[in-house]
């Protein structure tokens, strides 16, 4: 699919019949509002400001309505940080059917994930790989762009990438583009949020970050200084990684990062791994 002609807003992504739609909003509110769920102290999370159960809560909400998530779907979530997502997912997956695998280079996230989440929910798993970042993990010993993860293939139904694009060079793209397709069983999807810069958008008074030229080209930087700190694509770079791994874009929503109005901050991708699933 052209990536522009993709393009979807914010009114088009409700799809769920009328009930599960209740239920889901239900489910997100009790969630939020519940103090008995795992949480760490606010000074370890390394993930970003806001409110940690709230921001899961949400997301859920957008896999399941954007993302088409179901309870028996078998979850990866590369850079899983320290389980944001993975705390309301406990409360959606089928222990018995469903399962969860989370990814992460740093160590602390995993950790805190491997004794606060796993205890209580042992189908999710959290597992460590030592990939270089320059603000996560400075002294990583994998390359990024080579990275192939300890899972066999056709292995997930559901591979999450929320706000994880938006800290990686383009060669990175292209890597978990090629694991995407590769760890999705036919059918399956990859939910990736980014920042999809078009040209209008760098007009916007509104507009947070406000991105200016990076150093690749289609690549735009929120703050020069310090580039992974949060990276902007042309569209057609996401989408041409994303169809030149195999995978079809399915839909792009435009989130209010650019100052319009949509119901995530965040644009959100989804690729399908083409086939029916079993
Ligand atoms: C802004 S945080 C988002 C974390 C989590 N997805 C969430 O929304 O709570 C970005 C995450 O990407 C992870 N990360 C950095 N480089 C990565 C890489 N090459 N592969 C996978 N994850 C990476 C970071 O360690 C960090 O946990």
């Amino acid at each position: 699919m052209n990536a522009q002609a993709g393009i979807k807003n914010a009114s088009q992504e409700a799809s769920l019949p009328q009930d599960e739609n209740q239920r889901l909003s239900w489910l997100m509110r009790s969630i939020e509002g519940n103090r008995f769920l795992p949480a760490p102290d606010p000074e370890n999370v390394f993930v970003g400001d806001g409110d940690y159960r709230a921001i899961g809560a949400e997301y859920l909400g957008h896999f399941v309505r954007i993302g088409g998530l179901r309870p028996s779907d078998r979850v990866l979530d590369i850079g899983c940080g320290i389980g944001r997502m993975a705390v309301p997912l406990t409360q959606y997956l089928d222990p018995m059917s469903g399962r969860y695998e989370g990814v992460d280079p740093v160590k602390e996230g995993i950790t805190w994930c491997t004794q606060n989440i796993t205890p209580v929910y042992p189908h999710f798993r959290f597992c460590q790989i030592d990939l270089a970042h320059e603000l996560y993990n400075p002294g990583g010993s994998l390359a990024g762009q080579d990275v192939v993860l300890p899972f066999a293939d056709a292995s997930f139904d559901f591979i999450a990438m929320v706000s994880v694009a938006t800290h990686l060079p383009p060669k990175e793209i292209d890597a978990y583009a090629r694991e995407a397709a590769r760890l999705l069983a036919p059918g399956g999807r990859l939910f990736m949020t980014a920042f999809l810069v078009l040209p209008e958008d760098l007009e916007r008074a509104g507009a947070r970050p406000k991105f200016t030229a990076g150093k690749d080209e289609g690549t735009w930087y929120g703050d020069p200084s310090a580039p992974l700190g949060a990276i902007g694509f042309d569209p057609l770079i996401v989408d041409g990684a994303v169809e030149k791994a195999g995978l079809e874009t399915l839909s792009i929503g435009l989130g209010h990062w650019r100052g319009t109005e949509s119901t995530h901050y965040q644009d959100i991708v989804v690729a399908g791994r083409p086939g029916k699933a079993a």
